[in-house]
């Protein structure tokens, strides 16, 4: 391994980008998350795994600031979320989380440029800015000559590099990935997964991703299993 790769990857050294401290979540009676302690570095590719209804989709979404805790704390990016109000959430949430779902969900009547300019956009970034760095990302993904169609018009390996470049266009502080493979054949399954491991050697990105994909999970840095509410290991 080369110097410059040893330093995109994570060390005990690298800066901590996402830490929580004894979330805890319930919807009525059911109490979904139990006390939940993490701390993910930078460049670290974190899979979280585990049985349907452990509450993997709600700690991310308490993590992506979507939801919030009833008790706990979430720090992301040195930044203590939970005094914030809703417009300040949003703000930090277009700034700092990029989201890739299981569904891309990108907006149909927009192209694949458009819909990845969005969040700059958003952010307030020029547009003419906004689209040279969306060209450049899509580029990247290997989606130059794909950038004016629409979704309906992309493959679903497409649609999710779409996604994955729109989760980027911000350079977030964190890209969050609730089964983003789950719904693509294995050979775009598998290209997904090399882009995010890309992601990291090339811009050490941070990764934290919901899955039930056994291989990507093998690959990942860590693997926390989450099982009724609580990490076990
Ligand atoms: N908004 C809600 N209101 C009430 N119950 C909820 C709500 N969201 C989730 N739950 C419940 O909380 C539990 C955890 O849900 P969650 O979506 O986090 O599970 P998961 O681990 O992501 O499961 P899956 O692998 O099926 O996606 C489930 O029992 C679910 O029914
Ligand atoms: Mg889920």
């Amino acid at each position: 391994m080369t110097t410059a790769q040893q330093e995109t990857l994570s060390s005990p050294l690298s800066p901590v980008m996402i830490e929580t401290k004894g979330i805890i979540k319930s919807f009525g009676t059911l109490q979904v998350l139990k006390g939940i302690d993490l701390t993910i570095r930078k460049g670290e590719i974190v899979a979280i795994a585990g049985p349907s209804g452990a509450g993997k989709t709600t700690l991310l979404q308490i993590i992506g600031t979507l939801d919030s805790p009833d008790a706990g704390q979430l720090t992301i990016n040195n930044t203590s979320v939970r005094a914030m109000n809703d417009k300040q959430l949003s703000a930090f949430r277009n700034r700092n989380i990029g989201f890739v779902f299981q569904f891309h969900q990108l907006l149909p009547e927009f192209t694949a440029l458009e819909n990845v300019m969005i969040p700059a956009l958003i952010a307030r970034e020029s547009s003419s800015s906004a689209e040279k760095r969306a060209k450049e990302l899509l580029d990247f993904m290997n989606l130059s000559d794909r950038m004016s169609h629409k979704p309906a018009q992309l493959s679903g390996g497409e649609k999710q590099r779409v996604a994955v470049a729109r989760a980027l266009i911000n350079n977030p502080a964190v890209i969050l990935a609730d089964e983003p493979s789950g719904s693509l054949d294995t050979e775009n399954k598998e290209g997904l997964h090399t882009l995010f491991f890309d992601l990291r050697e090339k811009m050490n990105q941070t990764f934290v991703i919901v899955t039930h994909d056994e291989q990507l999970a093998a690959h990942t840095d860590r693997l926390i299993h989450l099982r009724d509410g609580v990490i076990v290991g």
